[in-house]
């Protein structure tokens, strides 16, 4: 039997290049906030036990409302939100009792998600330090400094990572403790890991996981989320 599966939802930000006057995990795509498309997808799946969002103090109330709204039953705590992205995802980590749990982390603003993705990341686990989920970058990339070009690099080395995330609860809490004091800006968890050595796997990510990030991408998820709800 597979040890408990904790969903952490950071939506703590603030969507400052989305633009608008509210966060954008609150931005409403057919009429339902965008996290909230990412929360049911926990709610109903089997392999999901419980599920701790992570909310800033502006955004607490609006968000103990819609977990009320949308009957959220798997939502037993709320932690929250952190200065940066992974002080987020630490405060999540320090409410959990269960240190043989295993925590799948995924961003409030990745409103297209499935079952078979999170069942892709679980399975890869098995006795790897954590697993990242990432596509292939369909754009030739290029390191640049000040406007001029320094290199192209191999697209064949590299991967466009999304969340969902998995870890042991221990590996994830372990590298978080190796990292405390440190001034380091990790923009996603596995790289907290990776500071510490730790050995990472690539699941197969999907192009329709795109996070919210500026306002073309709430047109393009609600295409997405469309095709599925017409399903
Ligand atoms: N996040 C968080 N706590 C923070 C920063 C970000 O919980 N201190 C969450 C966001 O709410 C989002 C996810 O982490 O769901 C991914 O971050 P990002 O896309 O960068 O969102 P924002 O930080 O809100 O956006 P921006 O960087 O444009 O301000
Ligand atoms: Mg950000």
């Amino acid at each position: 039997m597979r040890a408990d599966v904790i969903a952490i939802v950071p939506a703590a930000g603030s969507g400052e290049r989305f633009g608008h006057d509210i966060n954008k995990a609150f931005f409403e795509i057919l009429g339902k906030p965008v996290l909230i498309w990412a929360l049911e997808i926990f709610q109903r799946s089997s392999l999901i036990s419980e599920i701790i969002p992570v909310f800033s103090t502006v955004d607490m109330e609006r968000g103990l409302e819609m977990i009320e709204k949308y009957s959220l039953s798997k939502v037993k705590k709320i932690a929250p939100g952190g200065e940066e992205r992974q002080f987020s995802v630490l405060n999540a980590l320090n409410l959990i009792d269960n240190s043989s749990s295993i925590v799948l982390i995924h961003d409030a603003a990745r409103p297209v998600i499935d079952e078979a993705l999170i069942k892709r990341c679980l399975d890869m686990l098995g006795k790897n330090d954590g697993v990242v989920c990432g596509v292939p970058p369909k754009d030739t990339i290029k390191e640049t400094e000040g406007g001029i070009v320094k290199r192209t690099l191999n697209r064949k080395y590299i991967t466009s990572v999304q969340t969902p995330q998995v870890f042991r609860f221990k590996t994830l809490s372990n590298a978080f403790s190796k990292i405390k004091g440190e001034k380091i800006e990790f923009t996603d968890d596995a790289a907290v890991v990776e500071h510490s050595g730790g050995s990472i796997v690539v699941a197969e990510g999907s192009y329709r996981n795109i996070k919210i990030t500026t306002p073309d991408d709430a047109i393009i998820a609600e295409s997405f989320i469309k095709e599925l709800e017409d399903k």
